[in-house]
Parts: C-alpha cells; structure tokens; sequence
C-alpha cells in the first residue's frame, strides 16, 4: 500500500536510551524505526553495529529499518540479520558487487533496501529493480543528521515511473520536515525518515512532543 511511512530516524534521539525512544516514537504515531549504521570509512561519521539492533529490537513492535552506511555490506549481513532487521538497505556506492549484496540480503531472510546518493543517477538503480523492496533516495550526503534538504524530486518522479507496478518503497532520507515532506510525498515517496523533525524539542520524558512532530510531518 502507498500510504505515507514516517520513520523516525534514532540518530536523532538520545544514544543512552534507545529502547525507551523506541517505544515511544511508536506510540505517538511512527510507522517504521529507522536505524542508522556508520562505520567512519564509507560515511565520516561512526555509530553502532548489529549488537545494538539486536538490543534495540525487542523494544520495536513494528518495521526495525536497517540502513548501513559501510562498507564492505556483505560480512555484515548475516549479523544485522540475525539481529532481527526487517528491512537492511545497502547504498549502491558501497562496492562493486550491489547485484550480490542485494541477493545476499534477501537470501538471508530480510527484505532488501538501495540506497542512492545525492550524487548518484536513477540509472544506477534500473538493473537492480526486480532484486528490491525498497529504493532510498538520499536527500542529504550521508553521515550526519540535521542537514539541510537537497531537492531529488525528477529522481523521484523518474524512479517511481521506472519502478512501474512492482512492490517497491521508495523512502527519502535526509532534511524531511514539515516543509519538505509533501514535496517528495507528492514526487511519490511513501516511507519518509526524519531525524531531528521529529525529535526535536521532546524527550523520552515528554514523549507527547513526538507524537505533534510526527502529526505535523
Ligand atoms: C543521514 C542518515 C539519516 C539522518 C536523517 O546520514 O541516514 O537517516 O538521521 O536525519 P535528519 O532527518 O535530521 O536529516
Ligand atoms: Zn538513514
């Protein structure tokens, strides 16, 4: 189904209390738990690996959504797997194997995400289509939250002319808010991750602020 996903991004919420954030930006609304994987060498910029989702992932009742922002995937997926990802999204720029990687992914049980840099044209994803689940449209360089939009709405439009009618997602990533939201919503995203959009302003002690920022998306 088309209906818009938010997915609030936990790069965003407080590193010392993951669980409690978990649960409750899905009680205020969320749709998806965007989980976001940094390795300092693919992205200038380190998080946490799969022992943290596995810890996260009792603490989300619906989509845990696992974009890896590393390089080299393929070691890794098995781990992020069995940590209990529903979704794992490898970006496209990680390695010259994608088409591998992508099998890999689904061969090990999840559903499998590509991710596209700013930078990086809609022809990359064509051959790639029928391996898929999700394509994520990056709207910022990857590395860090709280950066500003970059507008990809031809990529948009191209890529959900070109995805036809198969089953794909197409998420966006990066500086979605309350002003650039209906701009990729309506260029044909479904599943929009926002970070500090959502987090901002709250706590896992005031929780209501989530639910009127994710309202307000
Ligand atoms: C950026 C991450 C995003 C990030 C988005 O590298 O992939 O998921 O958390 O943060 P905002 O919504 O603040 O741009
Ligand atoms: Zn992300």
């Amino acid at each position: 189904d088309r209906k818009i996903k938010i997915a609030p991004s936990i790069l965003a919420a407080d590193f010392a209390n993951f669980g409690q954030e978990c649960e409750a930006v899905e009680a205020q609304g969320a749709d998806w738990v965007h989980v976001d994987v940094m390795d300092g060498h693919f992205v200038p910029n380190i998080t946490f690996g799969p022992a943290t989702c596995a810890a996260i992932r009792p603490h989300i009742k619906g989509v845990m959504d696992v974009h890896l922002m590393i390089a080299p995937v393929d070691p890794y997926i098995e781990a992020f797997a069995k940590a209990g990802a529903d979704v794992i999204t490898a970006h496209v720029e990680a390695g010259p194997h994608i088409h591998r990687t992508l099998q890999a992914i689904r061969a090990s049980g999840a559903k499998a995400g590509l991710a596209l840099n700013p930078g990086t044209p809609t022809s990359a994803a064509e051959p790639l289509l029928d391996l898929v689940d999700l394509v994520c449209v990056m709207t910022v360089n990857p590395g860090f939250g709280g950066q500003k939009f970059i507008d990809m709405g031809d990529k948009i439009k191209a890529l959900r002319a070109m995805i036809g009618d198969r089953p794909v997602h197409i998420e966006i990533d990066g500086g979605v808010d309350v002003e650039t939201a209906p701009l990729v919503a309506g260029a044909g995203a479904d599943v929009l991750v926002a970070g500090s959009a959502v987090f901002k302003g709250g706590s896992v002690g005031d929780p209501e602020v989530y639910g009127r920022n994710i309202r307000a998306i």
